[in-house]
């Protein structure tokens, strides 16, 4: 079967506008014009037409609010706007930036929502919690992911939970949902196994006297302890070769493991993160992402590792239920089964399979990797804080008892400072809907009441991360790292005032599904590291050159000033080229 590639099936759709400047030019010349003047004409076709679109929506867009007695979303005008300045300032961005960079000065100036435009790709951007509540809960069926969105990850994430719509959403999220019943999520056998791993390679390498990429360690913690979870089938990604600090030569060094175990882990590991990259950068293209993929879909080679690893895994499970051996399981076996045994009860359609597999790797892989990763950061930046949460750690489990699922709802502190490590950094920082009517919004400026105006079919991103720093709802000291905020009375002017100001998990009917099991693979593992280790160092001599903050960063104001690993963005967050650390062991 012929397919076209993304590129080749975008031109195909734009032809009938693509081909406008050279009928025009034709038609001239034709009429007697002279070539260069029907060509020079023929190629202004194209400006013009996208020049007086836009004013005509402009236009309609005004008149559509003024009859409401509303008004525009406030526009971000700038020097770089629309300018080819702004190609240079990506460029910059990508060497020096800080997420949000630009977008959080402009919402100071203009207020929590507005309209700005990067070249091609307009957006209604909103940091307002009365706004976000509109989107993810109160008017809920007025938004979705939007078919431009779902488009773009169709490749990697196909229909599964995280990238439909509609009915297609709701099927999904229904035959996944049981599955995170409390009785499953508190199972902790399996996050015990991988911590100790995670805590024995950290000992090795701190006795051979290296550094370990924290990140990178606890990125394979919780692929391992999703992918258990999810089917029954461990990729082993901790049994595989953990990497060295750049600085230490290569002939020191011992032979990385051959195991086929590690090697396989390693190569659907790299090829699932080379998977989320891809996509993520579509977002990052917008629209006409498919214009860089003229000679073939990017994701592809990455996809083919994916698949000749999972279709196995999947066939064995659909193949094991065909034979009966899941029904004939007992009661307590299936309390230890899987989300994919689960789901066969519903579907045994492998790619509907796969691709809720695949959503779920996503949803569940580098958010609590990040998390967990700035949470040892600040350990590493607060001593004092470390000291605390090991002494609650202490008094509640002891030093070497595994916690029970009591425990981990006991340990207070942890938990405000896992709240203030993703308030500052959520894993999800941006998030993306579009709104199917047209609607308007409550003025969020006492001093202009008129609502502001959506018109039908926007593109609205909404961004926690921004909202999680605002000073009017967080007070002075927003950009400050203090787990007490969550304990002591400022609770009652923040999150208990409004918990839509507060949105790590997102909220409504599409709220994480995973919220409870990611913080008890959190806190599990929180919980044996500080049991393991009485003190955590960044050792900034183990980054590779590049890595570490740049120093136009020092002379800013808030965490951008203060911070000593470099954040990154892409759908999910993470930290640049890793988090070097060194441990001291507990006695
Ligand atoms: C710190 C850890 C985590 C954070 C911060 C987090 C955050 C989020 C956010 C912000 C969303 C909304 C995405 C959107 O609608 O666009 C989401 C959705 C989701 N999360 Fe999580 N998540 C975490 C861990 C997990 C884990 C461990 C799992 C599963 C094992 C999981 C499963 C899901 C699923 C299935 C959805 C899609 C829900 C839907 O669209 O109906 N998450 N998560
Ligand atoms: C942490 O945040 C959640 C909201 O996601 C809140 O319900 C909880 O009370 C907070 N707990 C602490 C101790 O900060
Ligand atoms: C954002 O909203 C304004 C009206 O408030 C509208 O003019 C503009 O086209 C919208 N932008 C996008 C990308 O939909
Ligand atoms: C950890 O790294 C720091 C910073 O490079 C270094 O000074 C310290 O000696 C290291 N500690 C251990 C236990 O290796």
């Amino acid at each position: 079967m012929l397919t076209l590639t993304p590129g080749l099936s975008f031109l195909l759709r734009s032809s009938p506008i693509l081909s406008l400047p050279f009928l025009t030019g034709a038609l001239l010349a034709r009429l007697g014009l002279p070539r260069w003047l029907s060509l020079s004409v023929g190629l202004l076709t194209l400006p013009a037409l996208v020049a007086f679109l836009v004013v005509r929506r402009d236009w309609r867009n005004q008149r559509a609010a003024t009859a409401l007695g509303a008004r525009l979303i406030p526009v971000v005008r700038g020097r770089s706007i629309a300018s080819i300045d702004i190609l240079k300032q990506m460029r910059y961005n990508r060497k020096y930036g800080y997420p949000a960079d630009g977008l959080r000065e402009a919402i100071d100036e203009l207020g929590p929502t507005v309209n700005f435009r990067v070249l091609w790709m307009a957006t209604n951007l909103t940091t307002a919690p009365e706004h976000i509540k509109l989107i993810l809960a109160t008017d809920f069926n007025n938004y979705v992911k939007g078919e431009r969105f779902r488009y773009g990850m169709r490749g990697v994430l196909g229909t599964g939970v995280f990238n439909s719509d509609g009915d297609m959403w709701k099927f999904h999220r229904q035959i996944t949902r049981p599955f995170f019943s409390r009785d499953r999520i508190s199972h902790f056998d399996l996050f015990d196994r991988h911590a100790d791993d995670v805590v024995s390679l950290l000992k090795r390498r701190t006795r051979e006297g290296y550094s370990v990429d924290f990140q990178d360690l606890i990125g394979r913690f919780t692929m391992d302890s999703a992918s258990e979870f999810l089917f029954d089938s461990c990729i082993h990604s901790l049994k595989a070769h953990i990497p060295y600090p750049h600085n230490i030569p290569a002939s020191s060094l011992p032979p990385p493991p051959s195991d086929p175990t590690a090697l396989a882990a390693t190569r659907f590991t790299d090829a699932f993160t080379e998977a989320m990259l891809r996509i993520s950068e579509r977002e990052v293209l917008g629209r006409i992402w498919p214009l860089f993929e003229i000679m073939g879909d990017k994701t592809k080679p990455a996809m083919k590792v994916i698949s000749e690893y999972l279709d196995p895994v999947i066939a064995a499970a659909v193949e094991k239920k065909r034979l009966g051996k899941v029904q004939d399981q007992t009661e307590e076996d299936r309390d230890g089964m899987s989300l994919l045994t689960e789901m066969l009860e519903q579907t045994d359609d492998p790619q509907v399979l796969k691709d809720e597999m695949l959503n779920m790797l996503l949803a569940g892989r580098d958010t609590t990797m990040h998390t967990l990763t700035v949470c040892v950061y600040f350990f590493t930046m607060y001593p004092d804080i470390y000291r605390r949460a090991r002494e609650e750690m202490l008094a509640q489990v002891g030093p070497t008892r595994r916690p029970t699922y009591e425990d981990i709802k006991e340990m207070k502190f942890l938990r405000a400072v896992l709240n203030e490590t993703m308030r500052l950094y959520p894993s999800v920082p941006f998030n993306i809907r579009e709104n199917v009517e047209a609607t308007t919004w409550p003025s969020p400026d006492p001093a202009d009441p008129r609502p502001l105006y959506v018109p039908a079919g926007s593109k609205l991103a909404y961004s926690v991360f921004i909202m999680h720093r605002r000073k009017d709802l967080w007070g002075a000291d927003a950009e400050e790292f203090d787990p007490d905020r969550f304990l002591d009375d400022r609770v009652k002017n923040t999150i208990l005032k409004n918990t839509f100001q507060f949105l790590p998990f997102n909220a409504g009917p599409r709220i994480c599904l995973g919220q409870q099991f990611a913080y008890n693979e959190m806190a599990f593992m929180l919980v044996r590291f500080m049991q393991a280790f009485a003190a955590v160092a960044l050792d900034e001599s183990a980054f590779a050159p590049g890595a570490l903050p740049p120093d136009v960063w020092k002379s800013c104001a808030g965490r951008k000033g203060m911070e000593r690993f470099r954040p990154k963005l892409h759908m999910t967050m993470s930290t640049q080229d890793g988090l070097w650390i060194n441990v001291t062991e507990a006695t």
